[in-house]
């Protein structure tokens, strides 16, 4: 199988990962809950990850709050920003692991910026947005859909202008482009361990610029006699026992991207989309491409999109269809009626992978029709 679906989730692994989940399964017991070997060499596995995790997003390895997924951070760093009535800011390019908790808190939400690939057009809205007013900003690096990069570090500085305090998406960024939570000056990043960060899935980090309100309470390890949560990170925000064996392939995801370079993989990716939307606009489908995109691109076909995923599976080629669990993109780009088929590439993104997805959209009936 040709995996075009890293959007979804990374598949096929750096082998380190499988490998050093076995290991914590097989040497880890619980991090924090005893001063024997076995939980103390959980303790030091975690704390690698951390420390892994903090050098490639330029934070301090507290910071860093394992969390089972990217929606999960993003319910935290919601739920600590804003409260029912308050007002947020949003993108027009926005998961659902976003809209949906602001729907379920009932929190007034301006949707700021919905031109494709259009810089200018994102920033004017976004601050015009923010100079009427919000409690909070909540935006996507890369759309999930189309691939658009946003311009993260000017929405951030208009953030800080406009003292508005903001929640970066990096689900789609994270391990390809470069994060910093430094730099943006961030309260939160959300970010799945499991795509670019090429972990095992369950796993997911809350990098946190000040402290979350905790979504669950109970065991940390730390001040147990206390019945409130412990006011220091990470603790306050990981009630319960980790995920050790997910964070121990997390952070053997987060060590094969050390050692390869963010860049190398963000190159190589590239490659495979550039080469993608030639041939899809050869093939006269509808594509959204442009500037300012990551390795992910939609196409609308002639024929229904779920078919031509379909059939595109039948040959062998992994790819997504539908609404991608992001409506509001949908809407932006004019495609909530027909939803899209997207392509995302992957860390091991090569020219064989290109060919093999030519030859397939050549054979896909529905693709015109
Ligand atoms: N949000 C993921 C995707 O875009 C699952 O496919």
């Amino acid at each position: 199988m040709i995996y075009l679906d890293n959007g979804a989730t990374s598949f096929h692994k750096p082998a380190a990962v499988g490998i050093a989940v076995a290991e914590a399964l097989r040497r880890c017991a619980n991090p924090g809950r005893g001063g024997y070997e076995a939980a103390m060499e959980a303790a030091r596995k975690v704390y690698e990850c951390r420390e892994e995790a903090a050098a490639l997003f330029d934070c301090q390895p507290e910071q860093v709050v394992f969390t089972a997924n990217c929606t999960h951070g993003l319910n935290i760093a919601i739920r600590t920003l804003l409260k029912p009535g308050g007002r947020a800011v949003i993108s027009g390019f926005e998961h659902n692991a976003v809209t949906r908790p602001l729907h379920m808190m009932g929190v007034n939400v301006t949707v700021a910026g919905r031109k494709l690939f259009d810089w200018d057009d994102t920033l004017t809205e976004f601050e015009d947005a923010l100079r009427r007013g919000a409690d909070a900003a909540v935006f996507t690096h890369v759309s999930n859909v189309f691939g658009y990069i946003l311009p993260a570090e000017e929405m951030a500085a208009l953030c800080r202008r406009y003292r508005v305090p903001f929640i970066l998406d990096a689900a789609q960024s994270a391990g390809t482009l470069p994060v910093s939570l430094r730099a943006l000056g961030a309260d939160f990043i959300a970010m799945p361990g499991h795509k670019g960060l090429l972990g095992p899935q369950g796993t997911g980090l809350l990098l946190c610029g000040r402290s979350p309100e905790p979504l669950i309470a109970g065991g940390t390890g730390s001040e147990s006699a206390r019945q409130t949560m412990p006011d220091f990170l990470p603790d306050r925000g990981e009630a319960g026992t980790l995920n050790v064996p997910g964070i121990a392939g997390l952070a053997a995801g987060l060590g094969y991207l050390r050692r390869t370079g963010v860049n190398t993989v963000c190159r190589r990716e590239h490659r495979g989309l550039e080469e993608c939307v030639r041939d899809l606009r050869r093939l006269g489908v509808r594509v959204f491409a442009g500037e300012h995109q990551a390795a992910t691109v939609s196409f609308v076909p002639a024929g229904d999109c779920e078919d031509t995923a379909g059939q595109l599976a039948k040959l062998g080629i992994a790819v997504r269809a539908g609404l991608h669990c992001a409506p509001l993109a949908h809407e932006s780009a004019g495609t909530l009626d027909s939803g899209t088929v997207r392509i995302s590439f992957g860390y091991d993104a090569c020219p064989g992978q290109n060919e093999a997805l030519r030859r397939a959209l050549t054979r896909c009936p529905s693709l015109r029709g």
